[in-house]
This record gives structure tokens, sequence and C-alpha cells, in this order.
């Protein structure tokens, strides 16, 4: 695909003297599409050159030289320059480029020969899959794929929490009351009572909680009862986990827990000694992290046990060393920022490279609250994922046996399970991920909002004017002349920004600038379907706006499914 950015940035260099690749960087969207298809602010050129920046972009608007480019003119408005592509090029090269990729488009690899590690999800075992981690899973997800299109070489790792001493806790409280319970039936709330009922033992009697601590020291050791009921736990949380996944469709390359890291901890102590950094503190020992402005992080309970910090440094040891990775991301919410500013400073004493180092990264992100207030654990008012989606589910399935009772049962479950879990998916991914979200129904479900709905609702639209049309036109005989009117020319540069639209999210690890695009493109194209009708009887004008619909059905797809959202045929 031509890239007319590069054709700008050419012209440019030899103008203002700066090298191309920079002056790609700089190149962005003008404010307003009347004024071109790019813009270029010369604020930060002004000290340099010593000229204001409005001189600047007047002064290069007639030096600019654009002559056997794509350019068709350059304009000055106050510091911006802004450039206007000839629409017949612009429309030619992107119909010309998912004509031979189709599903494929938007691929690059300017990942080569990189490896990134994206950990999501993580939960943890015998605990609830609570609202904040099924964040951190969708947008893990979003990410990995990002990556992978991006021809990243991406492992996605799911970092249960199955380790600590509360496992101790548990296997006593297991141990005095299974009869009490059915476990196999609603594994999670079965561990959490029984959890929460041993911790209110071991407050009114010392003795239980040394009992307790006893466990957590067989289990260290391998002690076969204490094991067998961990992976008991583990393997029944695992399996309600399970059921979350694959409503999601969620994958991981790699499952490995806390515990998988418990005996490679010994090394990482071993290795902070030796820096002579590991010191004593009221019996625990501890990496001083003062000068960094940060409390100490605690490498080494008083007792000798280590704790989650020691694991996950043991988990850097062992990531550095297995994939020598160029980025590791940790998607984790915002609670968690100052342990992970801790373990990345302790990370550059362990002796990993310096890519290594410089590659760990916290992709944090805000909390979920009910319209109603904070979706919170201690309050008591815990949702549960799982039902969550089942409810998203049937109240979609509601809405389509009112809108289509004519579809077969079989239809509207498939709608209702893609439409139901698309639209929480997109809910999650559609604000910036830093930003806390507000769950409210009436917005997730919205048809006609900001929503996933109305994305999915868009490509069922699109697909019923491709069925009406009958045959996809020829990309050959396709009159490009006939797209270049305004609302047809909108949804043309959209779909030429897709590339760069991934590329951003990667760089900024930001699905939600995927989620913007999507709803971006469905509203174009929405316009121009309002605008324009379609099937009309000039061959060479129904062609061609036949074949936009093709080529806006196939990005969409594409995008959603990046974000994993699933498309419906019907709805
Ligand atoms: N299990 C933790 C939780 O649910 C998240 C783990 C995050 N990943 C990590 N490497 N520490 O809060």
């Amino acid at each position: 695909m031509k890239n007319f950015k590069e054709q700008i940035a050419k012209c440019l260099s030899k103008v203002a003297n700066i090298n191309e690749q920079e002056l790609i960087t700089f190149i962005e969207k003008p404010k307003s599409p009347e004024l071109g298809d790019y813009a270029l602010p010369c604020f930060r050129f002004s000290k340099e050159i010593g000229k204001a920046p409005n001189d600047i972009a007047e002064a290069w608007s007639k030096e600019l030289n654009f002559q056997g480019t794509d350019i068709e003119s350059v304009t000055n408005t106050g510091a911006y320059l802004n450039f206007k592509i000839y629409k017949q090029a612009m429309a030619e090269t992107v119909l010309e480029e998912i004509e031979a990729k189709k599903d494929r488009f938007g691929e690059s690899n300017i990942g080569k020969n990189q490896t990134v590690l994206v950990e999501y999800s993580s939960p943890n075992i015998a605990k609830p899959f609570h609202i904040g981690h099924l964040r951190t899973t969708l947008i893990g997800r979003a990410l990995y794929n990002i990556y992978k299109k991006l021809g990243y070489n991406t492992i996605g790792i799911n970092h249960l929490g199955d380790y600590g001493t509360q496992f101790g806790k548990m296997i006593e409280g297991y141990k005095r009351w299974q009869n009490e319970y059915n476990i196999e039936e609603d594994p999670i709330q079965v561990l959490t009572d029984i959890y929460v009922r041993i911790n209110a033992l071991c407050k009114e009697d010392e003795s239980v909680l040394d009992e307790c601590r006893e466990n957590f020291k067989k289990l260290e050791q391998g002690d076969k009862y204490c094991v067998d009921l961990w992976e008991k736990f583990r393997d029944l949380s695992l399996k309600e986990f399970d059921k979350i996944y694959s409503l999601l469709d969620i994958h991981f390359d790699s499952i490995k827990g806390e515990a998988f890291y418990a005996d490679k901890t010994d090394e990482v102590i071993d290795i902070l000694n030796k820096t002579g950094k590991l010191v004593e503190s009221e019996g625990a020992r501890i990496i001083d992290l003062e000068d960094k402005n940060m409390p100490p992080c605690m490498v080494c309970k008083s007792n000798g046990s280590t704790i989650y910090a020691t694991r996950d440094l043991a988990a850097i040891l062992y990531r550095a060393r297995t994939y020598n990775f160029d980025k590791c991301l940790y998607v984790v919410a915002y609670e968690q920022n100052l342990h992970f500013k801790q373990i990345f400073e302790v990370a550059k004493l362990l002796g990993i490279s310096e890519k290594c180092q410089k590659g760990l990264e916290h992709i944090s992100y805000g909390m979920v609250h009910l319209k109603t207030g904070k979706m919170s654990t201690r309050e008591g008012n815990v949702i549960k994922v799982e039902e969550l989606l089942k409810e998203s589910i049937s109240r979609v399935r509601k809405i389509i046996e009112e809108k289509n009772p004519e579809l077969t049962e079989e239809e509207k479950d498939d709608i209702a399970t893609k439409v139901g879990i698309g639209a929480v998916i997109y809910n999650d991914l559609s604000g910036s991920r830093i930003k806390d979200e507000v769950f409210d129904w009436d917005t997730v479900l919205n048809f006609n909002g900001e929503t996933g709905p109305y994305i999915q609702y868009t490509y069922v639209r699109t697909k019923s004017v491709l069925k009406k049309a009958e045959n996809i036109p020829n990309f050959k005989d396709i009159d490009i002349e006939c797209l270049t009117e305004k609302d047809a020319y909108e949804v043309i540069k959209l779909l030429y920004s897709y590339t760069d639209i991934i590329e951003s999210a990667a760089e900024k690890n930001e699905p939600s600038i995927i989620s913007r695009f999507l709803i971006d493109l469905a509203k174009a194209y929405s316009s121009f379907y309002n605008e324009n009708k379609i099937i009309v009887d000039d061959k060479k004008v129904r062609d061609a706006r036949v074949y936009l619909t093709y080529v806006t059905s196939i990005v969409l797809n594409n995008g959603a499914n990046l974000l994993g959202i699933k498309m419906p045929e019907k709805m």
C-alpha cells in the first residue's frame, strides 16, 4: 500500500532539513477533515529555526515541491501545514491492498524477530473471578491479538495466583469441615466460605493459625495430603475459570501460576544477596528503594518465607531466560502500580539483559463501577463474571426474540451469544484503559449508541447489502472515481488509516484505539448508506458502492476480531 505520510515526509525533509523518519512521527490527522488528510504542527521547530511557528508553516507551504507525488495540495493554517492527497490515489491503493490481503489486511512485519509476552487474566485459585479480572482478560487478549497482527512473536501468559499462606488455611478448613459442603457443586463459593470461616477461627484461636502455618510448610515440602488438596482446589478453580474463558474464547500459550516459581525464589535471594543490597529490617529482608522514592520491597518475611513480589522476581528471571523477551507486559489493575514499580526496580539487580529490563511494562487499568456504585468484594456485592456474561446473552436473546421472531432457535442462540458477549467486551475496551469504567446495561446493550451491538449491526447491514447485490464485483472493474464523493471518501480514508491505527494501539498498549476506529468506521459507513442508494441501475455506480460495502465488512470484522468480538451474520 502506498505510504502517504512517507511521501509527505520526503518532500518536507528537503525544505525542513530534518530526517524523514523523524518527520513521519510528527505528522498527524488534522482537526477537521475539511483541512486535509494530514497535518504537520510546526510548533516544535520554532526554537531551533528561530522563527514563529506560523511563519515556518507559511514558508514551507510555499517552498514545498510535491511534483510527481500523490499530494494534491499543501496549505497553511496558523501553525499547521495541511496536506491533501489525491482522492483517487488513496482509494485505489487501499482497495487494492484489501483486495489482495482480505482478512489479513492490516498485518505487518514491524514486529519481526521481536518477542512480546503479554501476561493477563491471572485470577486467584479458590477466589472469585471478579469483574477486574474480566478487564485484564479482555485488555490482555486484545493486546495479544494486536501484537500478533503486527508480526511480533507473541506469548500469552496466565500467571495464576495459586500460592501463598492462604492455602495453609484452606487446607485446614477443608480438613475440618469438608463433610458440611459439596465442593464439586460450586467450588469457588465453597472454598471462599471455608476461607472466611477458618480466618474467623484463627482470630479466636491462635493454635488453629499454627496448624494453618504448619499446613503451608508441609505444602512447600511436598507433603502428599497437602499437595493433593492444593491440586484439587487448583483443578476445580481452573474448571470454573474455563467456563468464563470458553464463553469469551480466551486462550493462553502458557499457564504458569505463582506456585511454579516457588522453588525458583532461592536463586533470586542468592543473586540479590550477592549484590549486597538485600538488607535486614525487623527480621525481614528487604531492598531499600528510598533513593527511588519508594517504600522498600520485601523479598523475605521474618519467618523466612517468600512473598508475592519474590515470586514475581523469579518469574522475571525465568521469562528473561526462557524467552529473552523484548517486552513483557503485565495487564494488572492500577492498585498494583507500586508493586510493579518496585519489582521492576529490583529486577535491575537480577543480572538480566538491559533489553529485558527495559521491556518490563505495567499495563495499568481502571476499576469497574456498577452504575449504582463500586463493585467491590469487600462490600459483599461481588458480581460473578460468568453470571454477568450469561445475563448479557439472555438480555440480547429477549431483544432478538422481539425483533426477529422469524429466526430459528439456533440462529437466535448464535446471535444472542455473539452480541451479548460482544457488548460486554466492547464496553470494557471502549474507553482509555486507565479510566474507571461504569457498567450500565442500558449503555452496554444500546443498539444505536457507541457500542458493540452497533458495530455488529452495521456489519450485518453490510452483509445484507452484499446479499442483495448477489455478487461482489471484480476489483479491476471498479471505477474508483465513483468513490471520491464525500460520504464514500470518509469511509475510504478510515479504511486507509487502519494499519496506522493498529500500530498506534500497540505503541500505546491501548485497545480503545481500535474500538474508536470501529465506531468511526461504522458511523461513516452508516452515513454513506443513508445518503446513497447502493443498488442503483447505473452499473458503474452500483459496483463501486457494493465494493465499498464489501471492503467495509471485511475491515469491521477484522478490527472486531482483534478485540475478541465475533460478528453475527444476521441480527
Ligand atoms: N493474581 C493477582 C490478582 O488477582 C494478579 C497477578 C498479576 N500478575 C503478576 N505477575 N503479579 O490480583
